[in-house]
């Protein structure tokens, strides 16, 4: 059994399908999904989460009809707009992850803002990612490492080293991801950071995704069993198993096959 994960990220999709349903314009989702930010960051907090990340635009949606992209960046600047104060009085840190420089300027300062004016905050650790895609995560913090020391060569890059440079590098890797909205691939979000994340999928739209909805996820997460590459027998008995290739290891011969 499982405590409470510390870290939850969530791709919230099926904004634009909870509207179709209800024969309204997919803006419409979009707007009550934003309101559902609210909600569930809400909800984080009252049950003690330390981090939540939430997927709000990839890098990928810019190839939406240009209507929905800017009612999209609409919605993200004046829910920064309204939303900062009351986070300041909840203790809650917002960061923001992705490439910022596409979005227009005056987004660009709410942005830097926000987290300014949330940085000394110590509660839940909110970070919102837009125009954000786990390739260019990966792919820029090799540039940066290679950059920060460009005498060293590639090959004496680890992933511990790499994960400094990533744009949650202040953060610990999620133990757990919620997808809303039905379908079950991770559409570019945290690729390396998900490595041993637990994956949760409900065919509930992000609009619908409500506190009950969280409370059924994290009873899920609850009864998972995690292994990070050991046996249940192993992890039954907390034996502190080598993470790494054992030296010297004697390979056994002749195991029947079939
Ligand atoms: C998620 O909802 C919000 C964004 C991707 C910005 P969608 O807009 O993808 O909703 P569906 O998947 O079309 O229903
Ligand atoms: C993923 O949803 C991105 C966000 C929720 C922000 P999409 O709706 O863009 O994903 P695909 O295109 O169906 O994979
Ligand atoms: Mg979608």
């Amino acid at each position: 059994m499982n405590t409470h994960p510390q870290h939850i990220a969530i791709i919230m999709d099926g904004n634009g399908r909870w509207a179709k349903k209800r024969l309204m314009p997919r803006t419409v989702g979009h707007a009550r999904g934003a309101a559902n930010v609210r909600q569930i960051v809400k909800a984080a907090h009252a049950v003690g989460l330390r981090y939540l990340t939430l997927f709000a635009f990839s890098s990928e949606n810019w190839r939406r009809p240009p209507d929905e992209v800017s009612a999209l960046m609409g919605l993200f600047l004046q829910y920064l707009e309204s939303e900062v104060a009351e986070m300041k009085a909840a203790g809650i840190r917002l960061r923001v992850i992705g490439d910022r420089s596409a979005f227009a300027p005056l987004l660009q300062s709410r942005i830097d803002q926000a987290e300014r004016d949330t940085a000394h905050n110590t509660g839940l650790n909110l970070t919102i990612a837009a125009n954000y895609g786990g390739q260019w995560d990966v792919l820029t913090a090799v540039r940066a490492w290679q950059a920060a020391q460009p005498d060293r060569s590639l090959q004496e890059l680890d992933p511990a080293a790499l994960a400094k440079h990533l744009s949650t590098a202040d953060l610990p890797d999620p133990e757990l991801l919620i997808r809303t909205g039905g379908e079950s691939r991770i559409s570019n979000f945290l690729l390396w950071q998900t490595a041993y994340t637990e994956l949760y999928f409900t065919d509930l739209h992000w609009p619908d995704f409500d506190d009950a909805a969280l409370a059924k996820a994290l009873q899920w997460y609850g009864q998972r069993v995690r292994r990070f590459g050991r046996t249940d027998e192993q992890v039954q008995h907390s034996s502190a198993a080598e993470h790494s290739p054992t030296p010297n290891l004697v390979i056994q011969k002749g195991i029947k096959i079939g």
